[in-house]
């Protein structure tokens, strides 16, 4: 049986067995869909933790495929099972969730495709760049059109930059500055232009010719221009011409292969009302007071992801100017704090009374800090009831890199969910 280290809440928090928190708790710990029923951690020496901490592997990429519609890649972003698990449990259809730090919008998408209404938050405009187009997706037919229509070699100056020879063919580079020319030339893309730049953004640079570089560190993680070139020389390459219109087509067609009419539907269902933010999640006004069932989120975590200059190339080609983008990247356990503190109040006003949140938080600095030990009591600081956490752990192969794991080994694979509930009562709080 797995133990706690250390004491991470001053007071045991007692649910009633028959409310809704206690009935979650219950299917929890009942929980046997792929064969065996869930772990109880307890405090050294004691018959229980302060919230009850379940460990099983609730969702797995082998029994359960991901929709295809997720298959852009994104540091650290979650698998949608992961968002589906409390969607179809915790929301009835036509439900508000919410994801304030949404990334490439798993959460938003899996919402949709379940039926739910969708709201989404991110610092950086690329959330909203590669969730929109998803949530309103055209026809291949209406893709393969648009890209007929794109005069190919319209580059300007100023939608070039030379230094990326390390990574382009120069008619490669070329292709790319028409096509942010094209972009940047309309006033508000279209969602057939809005969906040719979020496939172009995750084309950028990667490891196969499926990419528009030539070799190079999976797409989420540019490498720097200097490092570019090193890698150009200790494998003897230069970069060969890639053919951008057919290689956008190529990933569109695999990103709806599977979009069903329903499917296409409730995405269009949930696009008509969704709230796609770009600001801090902090102050989040457009958001309305008491409107969300379930928030399904992941944070950054303490000094883990570099997302400033994992993302650079994404930006250059977005024409964002990386680092005026405010990205909380906090190195110490009290800034973190501090910041989800806040979080939390925010959350708390946005949320129904008897709303859920379910906030996954990594395992930092080696095991060393189990972010859910802070999550808890911050939680219930700003007035939530924390229900439990949740340790999902699966094996994964070689091929499974969406969680930052990307060392090429099989292993194991964990992700610790503290999940919420805010009061039915009354607020107590603002
Ligand atoms: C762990 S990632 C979330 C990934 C997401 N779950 C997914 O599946 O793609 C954390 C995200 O938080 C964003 N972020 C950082 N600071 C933020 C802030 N103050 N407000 C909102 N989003 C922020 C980052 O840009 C990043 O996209």
């Amino acid at each position: 049986m797995p133990t706690i280290q250390r004491e991470f809440f001053s007071h045991t928090v007692s649910v009633a067995p028959d409310s809704p928190e206690g009935r979650f708790i219950e299917t929890i710990r009942r929980f046997d869909e792929f064969g065996q029923t869930s772990a109880e951690a307890v405090l050294p020496g004691e018959t229980r933790a302060p919230v009850p901490i379940l460990t099983n592997e609730f969702w797995t990429s082998k029994q359960r495929a991901g929709h295809p519609l997720h298959e852009v890649s994104y540091r650290a972003c979650f698998k949608p099972q992961l968002p589906r698990f409390f969607i179809e449990r915790l929301t009835a259809p036509g439900d508000l969730v919410y994801d304030p730090f949404m990334g490439r919008g798993t959460t938003l998408i899996e919402a949709a495709l379940l039926n739910r209404a969708a709201a989404g938050c991110d610092i950086s405009p690329l959330g909203a760049i590669l969730t929109a187009p998803r949530l309103a997706p055209p026809t291949v037919e209406a893709i393969e059109q648009r890209l007929g229509e794109i005069d190919w070699t319209a580059a300007e100056p100023e939608d070039l930059w030379e230094d990326l020879h390390a990574f382009y063919h120069p008619e490669t580079l070329r292709a790319l500055g028409a096509l942010r020319r094209h972009l940047r030339t309309q006033s508000a893309p279209d969602p057939v232009d809005a969906w040719i730049r979020m496939v172009a953004t995750n084309r950028l640079s990667g490891h196969s010719p499926g990419f528009f570089s030539v070799y190079s560190l999976p797409p989420n993680q540019a490498v720097s221009i200097d490092r570019q070139r090193k890698i150009n020389a200790k494998r003897d390459q230069t970069p060969p011409p890639r053919d951008v219109p057919a290689i956008i087509l190529k990933k569109s067609r695999q990103l709806l292969k599977t979009v069903s009419a329903e499917d296409r539907r409730r995405l269009h269902a949930a696009a008509a009302g969704a709230r796609l933010l770009t600001r801090s999640c902090d102050d989040t006004p457009e958001i309305k007071s008491g409107s969300v069932q379930l928030v399904v989120t992941s944070p950054p975590f303490l000094g883990i992801v570099d997302y400033k200059y994992d993302n650079w190339l994404r930006c250059w080609f977005n024409n964002i100017d990386a680092k005026q983008v405010p990205v909380w990247q906090f190195n110490r356990p009290k800034q973190w704090d501090e910041a989800m503190s806040r979080v939390f109040t925010e959350l708390r006003r946005v949320l129904r009374p008897g709303g859920w949140v379910a906030f996954e938080v990594g395992e930092v600095l080696k095991g060393t800090v189990n972010l859910e030990e802070i999550v808890v009591p911050l939680a219930e600081a700003a007035g939530f009831v924390p229900v439990l956490v949740m340790v999902n752990q699966q094996e994964f192969t070689k091929t499974a890199n969406c969680w930052g794991v990307n060392n090429n080994k099989g292993g194991t694979n964990t992700n610790r969910i503290a999940v919420l509930r805010k009061p039915e009562g009354r607020a107590k709080r603002r």
